[in-house]
């Protein structure tokens, strides 16, 4: 038995991640598994409840996933790496929870509201979609952790999971869910290629999986400081898109001599674009040599040991729970 603390996350499977994940979220988890008995998982019955009406892609998302985050630098010996639909019991805890949690509590759910305005063309007005925040609760809870590494987005859905487990416990008159703690992972929120929040959906990401050859064109054709129309022109980094990447991932060494170059003019932004280009590529190989070494099989075989690493402590947690609430006959 591990005894360090625990933490639980999750992602959902909707596609290959991009360095905006890379930094926001996967950095950390990367740096987490080292202090943490970290479980992370593929939230694939979530990504179900937008998905629903048409779940093939889900399937090929999730290897997808776990390969970018080998890739990343998560270390399936370090931690547990899963998937959720493989975890049956976070389907029954699910139910569980859903009978303790009040409907207004749900239905006043920010994300619920806003998913339902913003993806109108699918339905999201559903049994499934409403109980997203109790599903994710089933997923928090099922391990007891101290707290939850997430982005800022997701702090609306574990007030709810503190929530829920504090109405558990009152209700069974027990203290059997601890209630997690927040852990925010968005200390750097890296923009798109131009400038807008880095999303697939925009075209504006680079992916972690892409080769060095597809990522140059985007490169070159990345917005800097839109002041700056010829390279005599003075430059100003502090709004330019491009040099936060710089900060990331160029030998932090040579910082002050693109600042100074970009601020009187003796540095031009294909000279910078050059440069982002080498560090990326840096940045970038041992990534891309991690995933291929990861292959379909060594994935299946992760996600087959991770799962029953995760389903040993469900299983465990559930047989507990059962008894608590007189379901064990
Ligand atoms: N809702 C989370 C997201 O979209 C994914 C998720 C599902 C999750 N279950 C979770 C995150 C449990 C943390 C803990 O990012």
């Amino acid at each position: 038995m591990s005894h360090k603390q625990r933490i639980v996350s999750g992602m959902r499977p909707t596609g290959p991640l991009h360095l905006g994940h890379y930094f926001g979220v996967i950095a950390n988890w990367v740096r987490l598994q080292e202090e943490y008995d970290c479980f992370f998982f593929a939230a694939d019955w979530h990504a179900l409840t937008s998905e629903y009406a048409d779940p093939t892609r889900i399937k090929g998302f999730v290897p997808g996933l776990v390969k970018d985050w080998v890739a990343a630098g998560l270390d399936p010996d370090k931690c547990v790496i899963f998937q959720q639909s493989r975890v049956k019991e976070h389907a029954e805890l699910y139910l569980y929870l859903s009978m303790y949690t009040p409907l207004g509590w749900l239905e006043r759910c920010p994300t619920f509201k806003e998913m339902n305005e913003q993806l109108k063309q699918k339905d999201l007005n559903t049994h499934g979609f409403l109980g997203y925040p109790v599903l994710m609760a089933a997923d928090i809870l099922m391990y007891k952790p101290c707290a939850v590494p997430v982005g800022k987005d997701q702090l609306p859905h574990l007030e709810l999971n503190r929530e829920i487990a504090r109405r558990f416990n009152h209700l069974t008159g027990s203290e059997f869910f601890p209630e997690p703690a927040d852990m925010l992972t968005e200390e750097c929120k890296l923009a798109g290629l131009d400038g807008r929040k880095m999303s697939k959906s925009y075209g504006n990401s680079i992916m972690l999986s892409e080769s060095i050859d597809e990522i140059a064109p985007k490169v070159r054709g990345m917005k800097t400081d839109e002041n700056r129309l010829r390279k005599s022109d003075p430059g100003d980094p502090s709004i330019c898109n491009l040099y936060p990447y710089h900060k990331l991932m160029t030998d932090p060494a040579r910082l002050p001599e693109i600042e100074e170059g970009c601020k009187n003019a003796s540095w031009g932004c294909v000279d910078c674009k050059k440069l982002l280009m080498q560090s990326l590529e840096k940045f970038l190989t041992p990534l891309h040599e991690r995933r291929a070494a990861c292959t379909d099989e060594r994935v299946a075989e992760i996600l087959e040991t991770g799962s029953r690493k995760a389903q040993a402590v469900a299983a465990r947690h559930m047989d507990e729970l059962r008894k608590l609430v007189n379901f064990d006959f």
